[in-house]
């Protein structure tokens, strides 16, 4: 029976424990609660380093020395504007589009200019990767803009990757110590091994694809709950539970009917995820800092809750627990978590796809079948 089988192959729903590829820029220990980026502690780079260095880490597997580190801001502060007719289009979306379509529409459209468009050699496709990172805040900000009637703001160079994101935002320079925790959180969410979106990325990329295309089908991948979309519905959850005291019984509900709590569990890490062990501690600091625990609070009891009924089957919080309310203090509206959750991976995807192009096979899985075999053909005429 040819079609039942695929011969010689194992199957595994969801690509459950299947290594797809070999990579060197990120890895999980999903026992004991660790992500390294290039063989570094991420504990150690959310408090050492920052966004423009861990990126060039990722991107070319050294730390970059200073000289090394300058060029690279220069150019991706310098690659931060959109083409006009990209500008242009963000001025006339259509009413209430999902915003993740429209960083997926503007890069396509920023694609059609890209001076690299036709090249597919290494060194252009680091000018494209650089481009894409450096183009993807600018994307969302001005939709942000737009869709408010304002007037849109222009990247100041003189404001780091994170910073000038939220000052495109806002049109206000934003508090220095607020930038920093943002540059950490974008740090922690810059790669994360063969997740879902940057598996995306590669399966394109492995056609030989452009780098563009490749991003483009990453974030109609990270676009889902399952993946990128989970810190919005976590904010959604926490304001429906509404007061502390009414968590137990929500999630006990919610245990009970089978649902599953945003923001928690993850395939590969069967403990605390350490980048929600960081974002806690911070999204604790902006609760203080700005006089408001009423959601913090909330989610301190729910994880309480979820830790004594379902930590026993590996579920803790993962790093869209406490993301959101970060981003909340950070004056960052909820439909936008999942952009910005791009707007760091996409150093994680172009690092994947110039890694993985290298040495090149396209993915090709096989599917086991389980259809009906020997069917007559029946004229439309004779069907019932
Ligand atoms: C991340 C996720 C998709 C991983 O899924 P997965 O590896 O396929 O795991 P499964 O969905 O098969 O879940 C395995 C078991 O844990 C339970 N579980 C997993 N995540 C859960 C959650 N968030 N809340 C409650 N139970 C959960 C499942 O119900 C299942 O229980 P069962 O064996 O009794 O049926 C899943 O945990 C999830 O949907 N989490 C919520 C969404 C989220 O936060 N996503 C962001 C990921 S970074």
């Amino acid at each position: 029976m040819p079609f039942l089988t695929a011969e010689g192959q194992t199957y595994s729903k969801g690509l459950e424990n299947v290594v797809a590829a070999i990579s060197a820029i990120s890895a999980i220990d999903g026992k004991e609660g660790i992500l390294i980026y290039r063989g570094i502690d991420i504990e150690a780079l959310a408090k050492h380093s920052n966004f423009g260095e861990s990126s060039y880490l990722l991107l070319f597997g050294d730390l970059p020395n200073k000289h090394e580190l300058e060029h690279f801001c220069a150019d991706l502060f310098g690659a931060r504007e959109l083409p006009e007719n990209v500008v242009n289009c963000l001025k006339s979306l259509p009413p209430d589009p999902h915003p993740m379509d429209i960083l997926k529409l503007a890069l396509a459209h920023a694609a059609l200019y890209d001076p690299d468009k036709n090249r597919m050699n290494r060194k252009a496709k680091i000018r494209k990767a650089i481009r894409i990172i450096a183009q993807l805040p600018t994307i969302t900000a001005f939709y942000h803009r737009a869709r408010q009637g304002k007037e849109f703001i222009m990247p100041n160079p003189e404001l780091d990757h994170a910073a000038n994101f939220l000052y495109m935002l806002s049109g206000k320079e934003p508090d220095p110590e607020d930038a920093k925790i943002f540059d950490i959180a974008l740090v922690l969410h810059l790669d994360h091994g063969l997740n879902a979106s940057t598996f995306s990325a590669l399966v394109t990329a492995s056609t030989l694809s452009d780098m563009h295309s490749a991003i483009v089908s990453a974030i109609g991948t990270l676009k889902g709950p399952l993946h990128g979309g989970a810190n919005e519905r976590v904010l959604d959850m926490l304001e429906e539970i509404g007061r502390p005291e009414k968590a137990e019984k929500y999630i006990m509900n919610a245990l009970k009917e089978k649902r599953k709590i945003m923001g928690f569990g993850h395939r590969v890490y069967k403990t605390m995820d350490p980048r929600a062990k960081i974002l806690k501690e911070y999204a604790i600091k902006l609760s203080d800092k700005y006089n408001d625990r009423r959601l913090i609070d909330i989610a301190l009891k729910v994880e309480e809750v979820m830790k004594r009924e379902v930590s026993k089957k590996g579920i803790y919080p993962n790093v869209d627990f406490y993301s959101g309310i970060v981003y909340k203090f950070l004056g960052i509206p909820k439909d936008l978590y999942t952009p910005v959750f791009a707007i760091a991976r996409v150093v994680g995807w172009t690092a994947h796809v110039l890694e993985y192009t290298e040495a090149n096979r396209i993915f090709r899985p096989r599917v086991l079948y389980n259809g009906p075999i020997d069917r007559e053909y029946i004229p439309l005429e004779q069907r019932p």
